[in-house]
């Protein structure tokens, strides 16, 4: 075992700005408990309802409030203008209620324990039913036992300006609505979560996000573990961890892992782990997969070399689940000699898109008449769709055994088409004929030569 976990159990928030708008409340032993916590809450709160207020129950709700109050402003995304706006949000479990104060500014949001008799505003909620709003699936019914009272001016029977109320509340308004925005299930689009969070996953050098939520939105509702190789920020400790917030505010129920050759702790909190290492080592990575997995998602945006990026790949994939998504980025670097990539030879197997590309024949692995009776490899049977866009590739996981056509369906059309045109594709194929340096990425690849036991 030789890869180092930044920490399996969160420490501290990043001070970057990202991090600003979810101060913590809680210190790094009690992140510590939390993290077991955290994923019984995730699951509990896709049951039903008394099971939820039995994992409250069961977990403490002291506990309990730090998360969700941990989760809830993390979740915020606030006004820029907005001055600070203090909003009274109470918890109630059994006979007790557990109160903070949520300053709500341009800047972020943070939480003091206790109540503020001062405040403008008050929200209150059931703690398990705030639990099922912040992690159950949407259309979970959560969310309804909410009470709200506005308290600015409550004093005062003056009515001689309301005017100058109104414009005192809009604030409060704004305040508010940062609040409750941030229990909704929906996410706010990718892009806009990208660039708060400062990744590069949407202009102006990439515009992948669109392609992200074509393929994660089936996902986005489920509780899922996500893997990302490439933390970013490289070796400065405070910089990067842009991809992993971002994922986490996505994938409101899902646990979020990161990778990277550095140490990137700092940018550890409720719901994301950094694990430090190198992805071109395969004991590396099955390791971080028998610990944190199965994944329903990775993606590969660290080093882009390509052999790196097919190791990665051909080690990882057997760990998603079945019905999950591999995603490589900035296949750009397929190109570049700099990165092991093979300007000169596109089909090369070595080059990470050239390696791709041989998962489109995996498909048709059952139909290929030379191949019949030779075992596939795990990715051929494996790999049920290839999508390409630019820069980047999804593949999903699916069983790929649908059996060939039936022998007796004729093999030719009508009128029959020359022989030679078959021979000259062929030729184009070339997958019986790596040498040298293809030959690993040609044993790796769907096409293990006979007696690869895959
Ligand atoms: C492009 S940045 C990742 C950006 C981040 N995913 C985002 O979208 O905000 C690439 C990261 O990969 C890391 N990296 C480079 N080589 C690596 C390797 N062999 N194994 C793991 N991580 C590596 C670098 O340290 C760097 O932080």
């Amino acid at each position: 075992m030789s890869h180092t976990p930044g920490s399996s159990l969160p420490t501290a928030n990043s001070p970057s700005p990202a991090a600003d708008s979810s101060r913590s409340t809680a210190g790094p032993a009690s992140r510590a408990a939390d993290h077991d916590a955290l994923e019984r809450l995730l699951l509990a709160a896709g049951a039903r309802p008394e099971d939820t207020l039995r994992a409250v129950h069961e977990t403490g709700a002291a506990q309990v409030v730090r998360i969700a109050v941990d989760e809830l402003i993390s979740r915020c995304l606030p006004h820029p203008e907005l001055p600070d706006t203090p909003v009274q949000f109470d918890l109630r479990h059994e006979d007790r209620t557990h109160s903070h104060v949520l300053t709500v500014s341009g800047k972020g949001v943070s939480a003091a324990p206790g109540p503020d008799p001062t405040a403008p505003m008050w929200i209150s909620y059931e703690l398990s039913d705030l639990v099922r709003a912040l992690y159950g699936p949407a259309g979970a019914r959560a969310g309804r036992t909410r009470r709200t009272e506005l308290r600015l001016g409550r004093d005062t029977t003056d009515t001689s300006d309301p005017e100058s109320w109104i414009r005192r509340m809009h604030p409060v308004s704004d305040a508010v609505q940062v609040v409750l925005a941030a229990l909704e299930p929906a996410p706010p689009a990718l892009a806009e979560l990208a660039l708060r969070h400062r990744t590069d996953k949407w202009g102006p050098l990439h515009w992948f996000t669109p392609h992200y939520e074509r393929h994660f939105a089936q996902l986005r509702d489920e509780p899922v573990r996500v893997l990302e190789i490439g933390i970013g920020g490289y070796d400065r400790a405070d910089l990067g961890g842009g991809s992993l917030r971002t994922w986490k505010r996505y994938f409101r129920r899902g646990l979020i892992h990161g990778l990277d050759i550095f140490d990137k702790t700092g940018i550890d909190e409720p719901r994301i782990t950094t694990l430090k290492g190198d992805q071109s080592d395969p004991d590396l990575l099955r390791d971080i997969a028998d610990t944190y997995g199965p994944f329903d998602i990775v993606i590969d945006d660290g080093s882009h070399v390509s052999r790196h990026v097919i190791t990665a790949l051909t080690t990882l994939f057997p760990c998603l689940r079945p019905g999950g998504l591999y995603v490589v980025e900035d296949l750009q670097w397929a190109y570049a000699p700099g990165f092991g990539g093979t300007p000169d030879d596109l089909a090369s197997p070595r080059g990470s898109t050239g390696f791709l590309k041989t998962l489109v024949d995996g498909l048709h692995h059952e139909d290929i008449p030379h191949r019949a009776g030779r075992r596939p490899g795990y990715l051929a049977e494996h790999v049920g769709a290839v999508h390409f866009y630019r820069g980047i590739a999804f593949l999903e996981k699916a069983a790929n055994s649908e059996g060939a056509i039936p022998p007796w369906i004729p093999r030719s059309a009508v009128p029959p088409v020359e022989d030679a045109a078959h021979t000259e594709d062929d030729a184009h194929t070339g997958d019986d004929t790596h040498t040298g340096d293809d030959a690993q990425a040609a044993a790796d690849s769907p096409w293990p030569p006979p007696g690869n036991g895959h």
